[in-house]
């Protein structure tokens, strides 16, 4: 309905500028608001407001000639001018009914797809060397239900999973292992099943032992030389250290899969050429040795000039220089449109840094947006960093158990009677939702609380009262089997009706939110508030026990169609939903 009101404003615009109201290549910008009271009707826009300069007009003037240029449409039942030059639409009712009622045989729920675009979503990226910890679960989650939403909107994505899979902390675990098989071979399996623990042991060894610290540099030379013996050993930790990443991801629901993974080391062979396309374009400055890139823009607090780190003294590559690499890549190769990049915000300078270098040196094509779509720190209910009692790092498994086991003490708290597997079933759904729906509902930028207690909570904006609120639709339909809907109509006559409508209508723009801005959050409220609007309605309007059969089938068509957004929008979040709980 908003885009719709859009359009008819953009030929508004474009009519004025052939009438000489407007100069030929001015250029618009049109918002339209949902207004907050419906008095002042269903959708609102300050464009007379904002054009009063251009067409040299006083803003009601100017309201009043854009209501008498606007194109008719059905869906608009009145326009009115409020206040200063505000013009408020009022939709109309049974224009949205059919809307509704076309919406839901549709897959796609009525919602106007966008021209497809081809999007790079570099998401999780651990950093394998280590267990994956706290930090890339919020990359994981939002970063995943961001790439659900564009594929459901007609996009292309393609995910890449940059895993840190190479440096030189990769010498001291391999030297590690080696020295681990050579002793007993069993222990070597047992331990690399604790990496964290792992990654300690081994930089122990490297601290107290000096021959130790020699065959560590050793093998990094080796490895980086493509010597055959130390790359099997590589591989095969790696191999390790992916396979509990992709445990964690199945627990998740998360859908990246082994194909996705395109981390550091894939970029090894290209790193020597981007040093040399920077340095012929006259780029690169010494500085003690290394070899940097200053660009104008990036000073800190004293007014100091920022290098890029791109080539160490020793010769070796950085972070900078692979994600050079991956930039051109994603561009030449994938041709992707946009890239977005999930990654915790303490990283925001590198990123300004290194795509503002890529497109100075002109590694990436000029119309792909590059897009560092950074969060906040997950921090524990003390305010600080997410810490283990000891103050260790969080084990992302520990903590998806701990979810699991308070989810099951809050359903068998609520159904007594339950069989074991049904509420073991039912507690999994519950706790992994959990936590990623307090995840994703929260502002991605702002750092957050990790509470079990509220995020296990029935009240508010938690997954358990969505997930509740989901069966309660879906169990009106239970009671209503023997009901065929085939003919039935929507028919908004209640207010409550007419409010849950308006709702349900705007699904396809809060999706366009959740994609343009990368931000999830706008859904979990969206999904809040049309639970709400349901709630109220429900309250209001008796479905089953409707004055006619003509009112209880359109009622039940509305339930059905909130069931079915309910339901599209959390799956659109990676959350599955129950029939029960
Ligand atoms: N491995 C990095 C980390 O854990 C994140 C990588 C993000 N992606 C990128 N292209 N730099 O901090």
């Amino acid at each position: 309905m908003k885009s719709h009101i859009q359009s008819l404003l953009e030929q508004t615009i474009e009519s004025f500028k052939q009438q000489g109201i407007l100069p030929a290549d001015f250029e618009a910008r049109i918002q339209v608001d949902r207004t907050k009271d419906k008095s002042h009707g269903d959708l609102a826009t300050n464009l007379a407001m904002m054009l009063t300069k251009a067409a040299g007009k006083n803003p009601r003037e100017l309201a009043q000639l854009i209501i008498d240029t606007l194109p008719a449409s059905a869906y608009v039942a009145k326009v009115e001018i409020a206040g200063p030059g505000f013009i408020n639409f009022f939709i109309d009712d049974s224009a949205l009914a059919n809307q509704l009622q076309a919406a839901i045989s549709d897959e796609h729920l009525g919602i106007k797809l966008p021209r497809p675009q081809t999007i790079v979503v570099d998401y999780s990226s651990p950093n394998l060397a280590k267990e994956m910890h706290v930090g890339h679960l919020r990359s994981t989650i939002i970063g995943d239900s961001v790439v659900r939403t564009l594929e459901f909107l007609g996009h292309k994505v393609i995910r890449q999973n940059h895993v840190g899979d190479w440096g030189t902390q990769f010498g001291m675990l391999l030297a590690y292992m080696e020295e681990l098989r050579a002793q007993n071979g069993e222990q070597a399996q047992l331990e690399l099943s604790d990496l964290e623990t792992f990654y300690r042991a081994a930089k122990l060894r490297f601290d107290e032992s000096a021959e130790f610290a020699t065959r560590a540099r050793q093998l990094v030379v080796e490895l980086q030389s493509g010597d055959e013996y130390c790359n099997k050993l590589w591989r095969e930790f790696n191999d390790i250290s992916l396979s509990h990443c992709h445990e964690v991801y199945e627990r998740l629901g998360v859908s990246l899969t082994r194909a996705d993974v395109h981390g550091e080391s894939a970029y090894n062979a290209d790193l020597e050429q981007v040093v040399k396309d920077l340095d012929a374009q006259g780029l690169l400055t010494q500085s003690n040795g290394a070899k940097v890139v200053f660009q104008e823009e990036f000073r800190n607090k004293e007014g100091e000039a920022l290098p890029v780190i791109i080539q160490k003294a020793d010769g070796g590559y950085l972070y900078a220089t692979t994600d050079l690499a991956a930039m051109r890549y994603r561009s030449s190769v994938l041709k992707a449109d946009r890239v977005l990049y999930f990654v915790d915000l303490r990283q925001a300078l590198h990123f300004q840094q290194v795509f503002s270098l890529a497109k100075l040196a002109k590694f990436v094509r000029n119309d792909m947006s590059l897009e560092h779509l950074g969060f906040g720190t997950m921090n524990g209910e003390d305010g600080r960093p997410f810490k283990t009692r000891t103050g260790g790092v969080v084990k992302l498994v520990d903590l998806l158990d701990e979810a699991n086991t308070r989810a099951l003490e809050l359903v068998r708290s609520k159904n007594p009677d339950m069989d074991e597997a049904t509420l073991a079933e039912i507690a999994r759904v519950v706790g992994i939702s959990a936590v990623k729906y307090a995840d994703l509902s929260k502002n991605r930028t702002s750092d957050y609380i990790f509470s079990f207690e509220q995020m296990l909570s029935f009240e508010g904006n938690t997954a358990p009262y969505l997930l509740y609120a989901y069966t309660r639709v879906a169990g009106i339909f239970k009671r209503a089997t023997d009901i065929d809907l085939s003919q039935a109509k929507i028919v908004l006559e209640h207010e409550k009706e007419k409010d849950l409508g308006n709702k349900l209508a705007q699904f396809g723009e809060i999706l366009s939110r959740v994609v343009d801005k990368g931000q999830p959050h706008v859904l979990c409220g969206y999904l809040y508030e049309l639970a709400g609007a349901f709630s109220s309605f429900y309250e209001a309007c008796p479905v089953l026990a409707a004055d006619n059969d003509e009112q209880k089938h359109s009622r039940l068509l509305l339930s059905q169609l909130t069931a079915n957004t309910l339901q599209k929008g959390l799956n659109l979040l990676g959350i599955e939903t129950l029939e029960r709980m």
